[in-house]
């Protein structure tokens, strides 16, 4: 059974007994793409201690340190930071391509590419130069933790802490325990979490699990009618009646074609009947496109399926499948214990995808 908010301490030791929660007095965040950068500028304003960013491209890393550095500047001008605070908090991040220099971090958040391969190459380069106690978080949005912790030597001390894109914005965090994972670990990743101002939702280590298992299978109805030949813009207005933050197209050009295509693979290779592989999200992956609609809107003309012959859509029938899907993917992540309650995906999909108040259960 999964605890669903936190924080709270288990075992039933009286709050004596209870250790504190690991002090985090520096911080490493592996990657230096979109997520890492964000996360870097969360940490270093809210906990304030040094946080050291790196990649396998010092290119990245210089771009990401610049963009951190502007963003803190266009926060202060805002005044949403206080004066001096911009040079204060840039202060504290700093960029390297050397992962042994992880050493003195007391935990550290991988957020590379979605592979599981290279997040085992990381884990266990982090594992070489690193405390034994110290937290090893992984934002990963649909594959295994369990799978990146087994052969560590210390893998009781590895979760799931999934954030959602703009970090700054969305306050939910997927925490995601493994069989290996020790109470001290969950207490002190909890801890990390409310003081980063997040809402933690305990969540099974099940593929996608709960934000963009949800989004992944309305993507999956929709694409599946796009690769049948169905006009992209089209299909895409099919829910706009649901008031979404973005549409399905817009959403998947927001996380990414190619983070997209990588969570559309880990689900369908655990469901297949239900997670459809798209053929269009890959000819936009091919073409290294940022979505499936140019600047002005347009649908990419590489987007476009050729059907042997005209396929018509119904978008009040579309919308029907939608909405039977999302009721069968709910049952089935209950059943599969992913959260306890129903109510526990409305709050993830209103705090993880800003979806409108009442989450799925509003839908009709
Ligand atoms: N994009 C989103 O909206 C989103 C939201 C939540 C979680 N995530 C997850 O966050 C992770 C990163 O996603 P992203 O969108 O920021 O990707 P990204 O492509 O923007 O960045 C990935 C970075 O990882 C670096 N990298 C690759 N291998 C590395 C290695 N061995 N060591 C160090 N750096 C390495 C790359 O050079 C790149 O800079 C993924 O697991 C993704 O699923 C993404």
């Amino acid at each position: 059974m999964y605890q669903t908010l936190l924080p709270t301490a288990s075992g039933g030791s009286s709050p004596s007994q209870v250790p504190a929660a690991k002090r985090i007095e520096s911080f490493g965040v592996v990657g230096a793409g979109l997520m890492a950068s964000q996360l870097a500028l969360l940490v270093a304003e809210k906990l304030r201690v040094p946080v050291l960013v790196s990649d396998v491209s010092a290119s990245r890393v210089t771009n990401a340190i610049e963009g951190m550095q502007a963003r803190l500047k266009r926060q202060e001008a805002k005044g949403r930071l206080g004066p001096g605070e911009a040079a204060e908090i840039g202060g504290l991040i700093r960029g390297s391509i050397k992962p042994t220099e992880f050493r003195t971090c007391d935990a550290v958040i991988e957020a590379v590419y979605e592979e599981l391969s290279v997040k085992r190459i990381v884990f266990r380069q982090l594992e070489e130069s690193f405390a034994s106690d110290a937290l090893i978080l992984t934002n990963t949005s649909s594959l295994s933790v369990a799978a990146m912790a087994r052969g560590l030597i210390h893998p009781e001390r590895v979760l799931g802490f999934h954030f959602f894109n703009p970090v700054a914005v969305l306050p939910l965090l997927e925490l995601v325990r493994t069989p290996f994972v020790s109470d001290d670990a969950v207490r002190s990743a909890s801890d990390l979490a409310a003081r980063l101002g997040k809402t933690a939702v305990h969540v099974a280590d099940t593929p996608g699990f709960v934000v963009n298992r949800i989004l992944t299978r309305i993507f999956s109805e929709i694409l599946a009618e796009i690769d049948k030949g169905a006009d992209p813009a089209t299909v895409d207005s099919s829910l706009e009646s649901w008031g979404l933050p973005m549409t399905p197209l817009q959403l998947i050009g927001y996380i990414g074609p190619s983070v997209q295509r990588h969570i559309c693979d880990t689900l369908h290779r655990a469901y297949p009947d239900r997670f459809h592989r798209s053929t269009s999200l890959d000819t936009v992956v091919q073409a290294g496109l940022p979505g499936f609609f140019d600047e002005n809107g347009i649908v990419q003309p590489v987007a476009v399926a050729r059907p042997s012959e005209p396929h018509g859509s119904d978008l009040a029938s579309l919308r029907r499948r939608v909405r039977e899907a999302l009721d069968q993917e709910v049952q089935l992540m209950l059943d599969e214990g992913v959260v306890a309650t129903s109510a526990d995906i409305d709050r993830c999909m209103v705090l993880g995808a800003n979806f409108p108040a009442g989450g799925l259960s509003r839908l009709t």
